[in-house]
């Protein structure tokens, strides 16, 4: 039987404030909750989306009985598996940003915290959520490709977003980037596991910056023997802020798919900027009343788990094994070496 429910968000930056518009448009969202530490940001969404209240506290959030789930978008990632399990231990459903957590271990404890109390717990995997994504998915599911034999997806961002990670942050292009094409290659693999990852850091003008790689290759073998290569970058000169370009392709025994994602199909020329590519993000702004990219749908697909107790697309143990391959490619990288899973 279906409800509305209330919800809350805490971090209400550039992601937080993509779902936090998002929530407060859709029906089953009977209140909305924001909890934020930069006060002109907070009072700014606040407005915004007629939001029932506003604090810059959390544990006030936590505190409120009548509050079903919440929506955890804080920067730096750090934040990450203390709020999130501070969420669970008072109770409410959450959808977390990746990575879910810094270690496995806060992976481990996040995952049991949701089962033992029978809560939704699911990652922001937002690229499973873009038709050109599902649309691989729905190819392996339905036959059409055959068995899956090998995949690559190389995806750059440009160095505005590799300056605002590494700014606040010492993650990989692996852990913070390349996080999405693993977590969506697996999926698309499922039920192999992954047992073996190579990669490779390539330096250039983030080392200076940051101290963190340009780009990140990583090559990942499967336990039946196939194999695929995820390639993430972050310093491309801006053609947009926070432009995004994604190169798929998926082999099968019986076809493949080459798919295009570099958001290279609109071009701009103003007198004032020149050429750019808008609608380029990776999670999609609102362009009037639709959205250029998945977030939307994301969102509204925990909305909808929560209230209508649907399954999420997104498990944990699925969040977890990718952190388990980001963590392999960052120590295999740092040793040169392939690096073999289970990592101990
Ligand atoms: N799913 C995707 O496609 C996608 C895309 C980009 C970023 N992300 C992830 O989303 C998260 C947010 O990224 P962003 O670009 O919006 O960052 P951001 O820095 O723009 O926003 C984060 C916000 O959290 C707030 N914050 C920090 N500590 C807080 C606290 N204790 N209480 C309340 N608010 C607090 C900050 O003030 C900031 O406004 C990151 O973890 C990032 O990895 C996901």
């Amino acid at each position: 039987m279906s409800r509305t429910i209330n919800m809350g968000i805490i971090g209400v930056g550039w992601i937080g404030g993509l779902r936090a518009r998002t929530c407060a448009t859709h029906p089953l969202v009977k209140s909305l909750h924001l909890c934020e530490v930069d006060r002109d940001r907070l009072q700014q969404m606040a407005k915004e989306t007629g939001a029932s209240s506003a604090t810059t506290d959390y544990r006030e959030l936590l505190s409120r009985p009548d509050i079903d789930a919440i929506i955890v978008t804080t920067t730096p990632e750090q934040t990450h598996y203390p709020f999130a399990r501070d969420c669970l231990l008072a109770r409410k459903h959450v959808l977390l940003e990746k990575p879910m957590g810094l270690e496995l271990k806060e992976a481990d404890e996040l995952m049991v915290l949701a089962r033992v109390a029978s809560l939704k717990l699911t990652i922001g995997y937002t690229q499973r959520f873009n038709p050109k994504f599902a649309y691989v998915k729905q190819c392996l599911a339905d036959g059409t490709l055959g068995r899956p034999v090998t995949a690559l997806v190389s995806r750059h961002l440009s160095r505005s977003l590799g300056n605002k990670i590494g700014g606040r942050v010492h993650l990989s292009p692996a852990v913070m980037e390349a996080t999405h094409d693993i977590d969506f290659v697996l999926w698309c693999m499922e039920p192999r596991k992954p047992i073996r990852v190579y990669s490779q850091h390539a330096y250039g003008v983030m080392k200076q910056a940051h101290g963190l790689p340009d780009s990140q290759w990583i090559m990942v073998t499967m336990d039946d023997g196939t194999a695929f290569t995820i390639g993430a970058g972050w310093a491309l000169p801006p053609g947009y802020p926070h432009f995004s370009t994604a190169t798929i392709e998926f082999h099968g025994t019986e076809g493949a798919l080459l798919i295009d994602d570099s958001h290279r199909d609109i071009v701009l020329n103003t007198m004032g900027k020149g050429m750019v590519l808008p609608l380029s993000t990776m999670p999609g702004e609102s362009v009037g009343h639709v959205y250029q990219g998945p977030m939307q749908a994301e969102t509204i697909h925990f909305i909808e788990a929560v209230a209508l107790d649907r399954p999420v697309l997104v498990t944990p143990e699925q969040a977890r094994q990718v952190m388990e391959v980001t963590h392999a490619a960052d120590l295999s990288a740092e040793r040169n070496t392939p690096v073999t899973l289970p990592l101990e």
